[in-house]
């Protein structure tokens, strides 16, 4: 089957693919007929993207949210999407809490101070920050990755809330420890909030500005979701207010950064890291190279997105 990858997938399993040539979308401008599958990490893919490819069977998505895929014009064409869940709930759980911790504990700030040589006075005199252990989480979406979130609570004590399209059974919630709230409920009663929801017409926007509103003075949201999710432009007015404190791994139009959060001292910013671990991104190129395999060998593909 020729493939046509945007890049390099990190992992022994890239080398699985036989026929396999790398080209950016972006250079892509005559059609190849040739191309039976497209090997993306979550690039666009759309009608006109499509247009130029009309033997394609299938877009193998090297990452689990497909935001960015017009999976409908796919459909219309016959064309197979699939995405690469489970291999990186672990890895974007971590982060998540790395992003807690880091920002409500001051600890970029802290490597700031030190590093700019500011760090005078003795250890009694910092910012006190407040106790994560013992406080209230809010996880926004509890699927693979929210579930993950919330086994690693434990050992903090925290108090979990969580809401979710649809809620758990009463025995499931009681094995994680979780209880249920609707959004704003969630979002006024949690010390920290952390958003593990996909990015689709219904959670586009969904911590808009009268939301952010609702999160407590001195709470902290973290997203390692999807920039989108959340109104950026709001955000960055509350932090510039001082208001709360971000973590933030996502943004709407990435690479770049709304240049307002650069300076400010609330917020901890990551470059898009959630699955960046190497078990987390091998495993996605094992599983998106398997998905080509399988759909080579006429099997139907392993992880279809519907
Ligand atoms: C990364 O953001 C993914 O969706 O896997």
């Amino acid at each position: 089957m020729k493939v046509l990858a945007t890049r390099h997938f990190p992992g022994p399993a890239f080398d699985d693919l036989e026929d396999v040539e790398i080209l950016p979308l972006g250079e892509l401008s005559v059609p190849r007929p040739d191309v039976e599958a497209l090997l993306v990490g979550n690039e666009p893919v759309d009608d006109a993207l499509l247009d130029l490819l009309p033997s394609l069977q299938l877009v193998s998505n090297f990452a689990v949210g497909y935001d960015r895929i017009d999976v409908e014009a796919c459909a219309r064409r016959g064309v197979a999407v699939t995405n690469t869940p489970g291999v990186l709930d672990a890895a974007t759980a971590d982060l998540a809490f790395a992003l807690l911790l880091a920002t409500q504990r001051h600890v970029v700030e802290g490597d700031r101070q030190v590093r700019a040589g500011a760090w005078v006075g003795g250890w009694a005199d910092a910012v006190l920050a407040t106790e994560f252990t013992g406080s209230t989480l809010g996880i926004v979406g509890l699927g693979r990755i929210g579930t993950a979130v919330a086994r690693r609570a434990r050992g903090f004590e925290l108090r979990l809330l969580y809401t979710r399209r649809t809620r758990l059974p009463e025995a499931e919630e009681r094995a994680l420890g979780v209880e249920y709230r609707p959004l704003d409920d969630l979002l006024a009663e949690s010390d920290t909030v952390t958003l593990h929801v996909p990015r689709t017409p219904e959670t586009g926007g969904l911590v808009d500005a009268r939301r952010l509103a609702l999160i407590r003075d001195g709470g902290c949201l973290v997203n390692t979701a999807r920039g989108d999710v959340v109104d950026e432009q709001a955000l960055v007015r509350e932090l510039v207010s001082g208001r709360i404190r971000a973590g933030l791994d996502v943004f709407v139009h990435e690479p770049r950064v709304p240049p307002e959060l650069l300076g400010l001292p609330n917020v901890v910013l990551t470059p898009h890291l959630g699955s960046a671990t190497e078990a987390a991104r091998h495993g996605m190129t094992r599983l998106a190279v398997d998905n080509i395999l399988a759909v080579a060998a006429g099997r139907p593909p392993l992880t279809p997105v519907a």
